[in-house]
């Protein structure tokens, strides 16, 4: 197993995903996919910015997606099921695929999405087979970043679109380790915006929309750190999460690393939308 997939292994979290949900009240057999979107989304804002990234695809009926680095699966199971997507989620760490397809059987959308272990520079699909394919919080762990985007456009179909919500390196210089996708620094591969939104042209794509979402998510830090204070102020339960059996060891410091690298410009987050020309 290579250091990134070792870095995202937690065997059996499926079981600790369940067991999480119980000890909230939440039976197995009634677990939904809203129970599943406080814990199974592995990204900066979660839910909101996934529905943001579908929203800016256009998905037309019945679209074949590809989501490329898809963790526990939360990303295509909201595309599966408020999008009506057939969805190939491909993910580098076994241990998360297997998670994701226990998740897939507890709400039933075994049909809709197909998991598969494999690497984002290297697909195994023939060339234009997707309508759209999707990256999110994945290509900071990809130094060939040239190779991911040119094997995303060579299996989209021409009219096809290549969306991205990812991490990029901020002005102020480089962030402390370990962070959530990183225990050290060889395992984080960080470019400018600018880098990426270059490296999309040059394989062939034409930019729809390239947005920098960093004060949102700045923003929903401090929204989320006034309303954990307010909550155990007022003896609130604590709020269903899983940020600790996702990220595992030093949890804590790799999401206060993540905060203060946000807070202080050493990294940013860029939402994106590309389109493979037709001719
Ligand atoms: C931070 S998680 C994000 C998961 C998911 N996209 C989400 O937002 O919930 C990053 C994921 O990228 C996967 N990954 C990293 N490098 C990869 C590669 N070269 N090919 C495929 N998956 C990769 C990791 O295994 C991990 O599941």
């Amino acid at each position: 197993m290579n250091t990134v997939a070792a870095h995202y292994d937690r065997p059996l979290l499926a079981d600790a995903l369940i067991a999480r949900l119980a000890e909230h009240g939440i039976d197995r057999r009634s677990v939904t996919l809203e129970h599943l979107a406080a814990l199974d989304q592995m990204h900066v804002r979660g839910h909101p910015a996934t529905l943001e990234l579908a929203d800016a695809l256009e998905l037309p009926k019945r679209a074949k997606v590809l989501d490329l680095g898809s963790g526990i699966g939360g990303p295509a199971r909201v595309l599966a099921s408020a999008y009506d997507a057939r969805v190939t989620a491909l993910d580098l760490t076994p241990a998360l695929c297997e998670a994701n397809r226990a998740l897939n059987q507890l709400v039933g959308l075994t049909r809709r999405i197909t998991v598969l272990e494999g690497d984002a520079t290297n697909l195994p699909f023939e060339n234009a087979t997707f309508d759209r394919v999707v990256t999110i919080h994945a290509s900071m762990n990809i130094d060939r970043k040239r190779t991911m985007y040119r094997e995303a456009y060579r299996v989209l179909k021409p009219g096809g679109r290549f969306g991205f919500y990812d991490v990029v390196a901020g002005p102020a210089g480089r962030p402390d380790f370990p962070l959530p996708w990183a225990t050290q620094a060889i395992d984080s591969f960080l470019v400018s915006p600018s880098t990426m939104s270059e490296i999309a042209e040059e394989v062939g794509f034409r930019n729809r929309m390239f947005r920098d979402v960093t004060n949102q998510a700045r923003n929903e830090i401090v929204r989320q750190q006034e309303a954990a204070a307010a909550g155990k102020a007022a003896g609130d339960p604590v709020p269903l999460q899983a940020g600790d059996i996702l990220m595992g060891p030093k949890a804590s410091d790799k999401q206060r690393n993540l905060r203060r690298a946000l807070k202080e410009g050493r990294i940013g987050l860029t939402m994106a939308v590309f389109e493979k020309p037709r001719s």
